[in-house]
């Protein structure tokens, strides 16, 4: 028997600044274009074991939500990491590679091809990168470090699972745990990073660092050309609901679709665990907003309490909607991804856009209000294998 969905915890709010018929002006096209995103999706699908991953039609899910179609990507099989963070991280490892190798040498343009052949591995070999992680991302560039060959020190919060850690630490990073929250670690990292000159490779923007996220955010596109490229008959999805963590990974996809369709692209509703919802109450601030307390989400991917600049600039006009959800919605989502026929292995972080979507559907008032019904197709993306394996409670949620 399946736990009932709770109907505490979810929170809705229709966003009042969005600008659906906005043209997706430069602003926009600075932090992420189609045509950047041709030469990032090049570089990329030519890594070692590329493969475009699955795009299932979840026909029961469906029917049981009283919708037309239910389309679900699975990023736990994205390379040998397992989440949608490989596109993003490692891609951000090798920019890195390209300025120095361009800077020391004049080369510029420099690819994953040329390096894994064996160009610039001594550049390569003394570079160090580093990040802060709540898990996935610094799993990503630990990979991507040791593809390329370099050195990779990742900062963890003091709330960050033993799984996680030694997920990262499989990859050959050197790990830091600190002491504090995701925020704290990204700091840390930072400061770190000035002493010592290593380079930074985060996934969240922030004041004067913008070049290197905008990079990452660009990598996570490549999934959404490939969502593009598998649609059943080629028809649209009409809603996309995306978990939010700092908001770099929901910003790719909206903003991809904004250049895209326009204002015909899907319905995007963001949705975070109901005890880290900065992008939720940045948006009804009406301005980025940090929250301090975002301890105690069994969604710990997901745990940040600041927006990422550039993902703001994005979302803040370009989705339609934000909401909040308890953990046993994620947990609920993770247990019928795992029952599914074939089983589809998802952590509560990566299954949280699927809970979300389920307890819109269930909610008469949301179902109008984003206009849900029989021949809606919507999309989730399911962004991270599960970290455990253990699917009912993939890790002991924090004391309060
Ligand atoms: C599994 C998973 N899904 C979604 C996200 C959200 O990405 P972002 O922090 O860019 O909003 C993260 C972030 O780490 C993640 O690990």
């Amino acid at each position: 028997m399946l736990p009932d969905l709770p109907a505490v915890g979810v929170r809705f709010l229709a966003n009042p600044k969005l600008e659906r018929s906005a043209p997706y002006g430069l602003g926009e096209q600075w932090i992420l274009s189609h045509a950047y995103h041709r030469d990032v999706f090049a570089e990329i699908s030519s890594w070692p074991d590329y493969a475009v991953t699955p795009l299932y039609d979840l026909v029961g899910l469906a029917a049981q939500a009283r919708l037309g179609r239910l389309l679900y990507k699975d990023e736990s099989q994205r390379f040998e990491v397992g989440n949608f963070k490989a596109l993003g991280g490692a891609y951000g490892v090798l920019r890195w590679i390209q300025h120095e190798v361009e800077r020391l040498t004049g080369v510029g343009g420099v690819t994953a091809r040329d390096v894994l052949g064996g160009a610039h591995r001594d550049i390569a070999a003394g570079i160090t990168v580093t990040c802060a992680t709540d898990g996935n991302h610094g799993r990503a560039v630990a990979w991507g470090a040791r593809m390329f060959g370099c050195r990779a020190v990742v900062y963890l919060p003091a709330a960050a699972s033993h799984e996680r850690e030694e997920a990262i630490a499989a990859f050959g990073a050197e790990i830091v745990r600190t002491h504090g929250s995701y925020d704290e670690a990204v700091r840390q990292a930072q400061a770190d990073a000035r002493r010592n000159e290593w380079f930074v490779v985060s996934d969240t923007s922030y004041e004067a660092y913008v070049n290197i996220p905008r990079d990452i955010m660009q990598g996570y596109t490549v999934m959404v050309r490939e969502i593009l490229d598998q649609l059943p008959d080629g028809v649209p999805p009409t809603h996309v609901f995306l978990q939010g963590g700092v908001g770099g990974f929901a910003a790719a996809v909206v903003g991809h679709l904004w250049e895209g369709m326009g204002a015909e692209r899907p319905t995007a509703i963001v949705v975070e665990p109901e005890r880290a919802d900065c992008l939720f109450q940045s948006a009804a601030a009406g301005q980025r907003a940090s929250i301090t307390d975002v301890h105690g989400t069994a969604l710990d991917a997901l745990a940040c309490g600041e927006v990422s600049r550039l993902a703001w600039f994005l979302l803040e006009r370009g989705t339609d909607a934000f909401m909040t959800i308890p953990d046993d919605a994620a947990l609920h989502a993770v247990e019928l991804l795992r029952r599914n026929d074939p089983p589809i292995s998802a952590g509560p972080s990566g299954a949280a856009g699927l809970a979300g979507m389920l307890c819109a559907a269930e909610n008469e008032t949301l179902r109008t209000a984003l206009g849900l019904g029989g021949s809606s197709i919507v999309l989730v993306i399911g962004t991270e294998r599960n970290p455990s394996g253990n699917a009912r409670f993939p890790r002991q949620p924090l004391e309060e």
